[in-house]
């Protein structure tokens, strides 16, 4: 199991650019199913969780290019036949988004088989809405051994007012709904970019959509879609990630090839923290070298501050001046690198889904272990502050989202390593 070795101390000087967002880039290829036709996906991360996509995709019959063309991050998808509408727990287990594949599937071919997915052990994370949803649209689910089987001959429109707001729920019925008989509304839909992303690539493949980056969405079905090429959006929690190390280190970073108008919350909350940033159109520049001011947050659906950024910016709260209040409205359990976190000099107490973090504690290196993709990032922004060599367990957590997370951050003057490399060495 790879880990990551961090030294401590140098402030972070340089640019970064971002990749692919790894959120919208899931659904997307999904959306793949929904023709017989290619799908050529362009900004597509390489990290592990794409890659468990294409393993999904691939076992039910369609054939997936990686790096399709020489180049890199283009995806070439193509489901003629899908011989086998099955996503098999042995290939599911480590990725909560295969149950994106649900309606998709149900859509092009009348059936599915989906196991319970896994993913991030973040609470409970069920997917009831997703099957209120295909039920509401007249498919038959029902739950066997471990996998959900849903079936319906053709779906139908239908008024889909979504209990909880919920981002691949929103994605899943979205892709159901293109192939149905007639007109779906959604109401209280997920408005993240990654919807957007979503929505575009449907609508490039002919698809009737209107309403999508709203709370409401209306869709007309049609009989059949076609191919498409689209380009996957940057990865917005990928950018929020390395302002949040350009800030922590009191270095000076230009995150390129961002869209900044996805981060309106994150730089919000920064700028009230103190932290100094140019925003252009593109990029985001950071500095910081001052003392940072705590500033409390709520993790909220989009445009609210995402959860998926409240781990990173709870390794900030470390070494900002005064009490940092956070609260985690969205999941359960979000709060796993806590006990890391103060393994390593934090000082932070935890109350149901609010976390109180008293600032300023020098942070020192230790051993410690990675619980879930955000988290292992907040782990190594503090390590990058602690005193002395971190060492970090369980880095396929972190794997599973970022591109080339430790070059990117040596790139930028950090002494960060997997465990087996030599500092220095590429
Ligand atoms: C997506 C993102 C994840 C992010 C999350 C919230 C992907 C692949 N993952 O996850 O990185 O942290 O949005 O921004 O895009 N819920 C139900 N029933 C359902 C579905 C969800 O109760 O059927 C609840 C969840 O338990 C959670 C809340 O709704 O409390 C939001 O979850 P949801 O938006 O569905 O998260 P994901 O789409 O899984």
């Amino acid at each position: 199991m790879d880990k990551f070795v961090v030294r401590g101390g140098n402030p972070l000087l340089g640019t970064i650019k971002i990749s692919g967002a790894k959120n919208s880039a899931l659904p997307c290829m999904a959306a793949a199913i929904l023709t017989e036709d290619e799908v050529i996906l362009e900004n597509v991360p390489q990290v592990r969780d794409i890659e468990t996509e294409r393993r999904l995709l691939e076992s039910m019959g369609a054939e997936v290019e990686l790096g399709y063309g020489r180049a890199q991050h283009r995806t070439r998808i193509k489901c003629a036949v899908l011989s086998d509408p099955v996503a098999k727990y042995e290939i599911v287990k480590t990725m909560r988004a295969s149950s994106l594949v649900l309606g998709p599937l149900i859509a092009r071919t009348g059936i599915a088989r989906v196991a319970m997915p896994g993913g991030c052990a973040i609470g409970g994370r069920p997917i009831d809405l997703h099957i209120k949803g295909l039920e509401a649209m007249g498919a038959t689910i029902t739950q066997e051994h471990g996998y959900l089987e849903a079936r319906a001959d053709r779906l139908k429109g239908a008024h889909i007012v979504f209990d909880k707001i919920t981002v691949t729920g929103t994605e899943d019925l979205l892709m159901a709904a293109v192939l149905a008989e007639g007109e779906t509304l959604f109401e209280n839909c997920a408005r993240e970019p990654e919807v957007t992303d979503l929505a575009a690539l449907l609508i490039a493949m002919g698809a009737n959509i209107t309403g999508a980056g709203t709370s409401t969405i209306r869709v007309v079905g049609t009989q059949k879609l076609h191919g498409a090429r689209h380009r996957i959006n940057p990865d917005r929690i990928e950018a929020g990630t390395f302002l949040i190390a350009g800030a922590i280190t009191g270095g000076d970073l230009n995150i390129d090839g961002c869209n900044p108008s996805h981060l309106g919350s994150v730089l919000a909350k920064l700028d009230q923290c103190g932290v100094r940033l140019d925003i252009g159109d593109e990029s985001v520049r950071v500095r910081s070298g001052g003392e940072l001011r705590a500033t409390d947050v709520l993790t909220e659906e989009y445009p609210g501050f995402p959860t998926d950024m409240q781990a990173q910016y709870m390794a900030l709260a470390t070494q900002t001046d005064g009490i940092t209040v956070v609260t985690e409205n969205i999941f359960e359990n979000r709060f796993m690198h806590v006990q890391e976190l103060n393994r390593m000099g934090a000082n932070i107490s935890v109350s149901g889904r609010t976390a109180t973090v008293r600032g300023r504690y020098p942070l020192q290196s230790a051993a410690v272990m990675c619980s879930d993709l955000r988290a292992s990032a907040s782990l190594v922004l503090a390590a990058l502050v602690a005193d002395g060599e971190t060492i970090l367990d369980r880095v396929y957590h972190l794997d599973r989202g970022y591109e080339r997370f430790e070059e990117k951050l040596r790139g930028v003057g950090a002494q960060i390593r997997r465990m087996g490399e030599v500092f220095g060495k590429k």
